[in-house]
């Protein structure tokens, strides 16, 4: 008699990086997006990269860049020779995060296989500060969540809306409040079909819960802040010991 054959089981999911890197950071006010300054004589962008490369369980990291970016090839060269395959670059940036981060998306299910089920962290290309264990913590309790999740730290201060002029109108119970960081890890399809269907989002878990799908919160890493502002900048300059910080 042959033995009923097993189905065979489906292919673990791979993890996938998308880091967008397409943006101006206006706010910042330097003559270089914000992702090209350097802190202790390495780029914003390499340091944000770093983390992920370190991480061998995330099979491939794509860079999106503005069409017209000049900078990316030079300053990603390094990285480049270390990681065979793993780390790539594509000038496919859009007018907005979001679209740079589908960009990204479309670009890995085409060229590098990412398959639907397969999981996808987008990293901000100005956070430098991310840590191994912070990412481990993503991976670990995201990973065996249905939606998937994100960084994000528990909010520590009071909470106050402000009206016209500045002026207090309330204070909000903080309990429950978070600040989203990244990275974010959601399936890529979830993902794609979310970004696809919601464009007015400032990050991927606004999109799934638009979806009325709920995303983990994890603890992320009070030093993984984005550089928005000059202050940003000095701080984290600061904490990564760059002999250029202000006294
Ligand atoms: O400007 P903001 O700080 O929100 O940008 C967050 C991240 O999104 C940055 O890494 C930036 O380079 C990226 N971005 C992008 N494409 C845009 C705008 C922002 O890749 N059009």
């Amino acid at each position: 008699m042959n033995a009923m054959p097993f189905p065979a089981a489906p292919p673990a999911p791979r993890f996938f990086a998308v880091v967008p890197a397409a943006g101006v950071g206006a706010r910042l006010g330097a003559p270089v997006p914000k992702q090209y300054l350097e802190i202790g004589g390495e780029c914003v962008l390499v340091r944000a990269l770093r983390p992920l490369l370190d991480a061998s369980w995330i099979a491939q990291v794509l860079v999106v860049v503005a069409p017209d970016d000049t900078r990316a090839q030079a300053v990603c060269a390094p990285l480049a020779g270390a990681n065979r395959g793993r780390l790539q670059l594509a000038p496919i940036g859009g007018a907005t995060r979001r679209d740079s981060v589908l960009a990204g998306l479309r670009w890995l299910a085409a060229r590098a296989g990412a398959t639907e089920r397969d999981w996808m962290l987008v990293h901000d290309a100005a956070r430098p500060g991310l840590r191994a264990a912070a990412l481990g913590r993503l991976r670990e309790r995201a990973g065996g969540h249905p939606v998937g999740g994100l960084l994000a730290l528990p909010v520590a201060d009071t909470v106050k809306r402000a009206g016209l002029r500045d002026e207090i109108v309330a204070t909000l119970p903080r309990e429950g409040l978070w600040l989203a960081q990244t990275p974010q890890m959601f399936r890529v399809g979830v993902l794609r079909a979310a970004l696809e269907r919601h464009p007015a989002v400032t990050d991927e878990a606004a999109a799934i819960e638009a979806e009325g799908l709920a995303a983990l919160l994890v603890e992320g890493d009070r030093r993984n802040f984005k550089l928005t502002t000059a202050d940003d900048l000095d701080l984290m300059r600061a904490l990564l010991g760059d002999a250029r910080r202000p006294q």
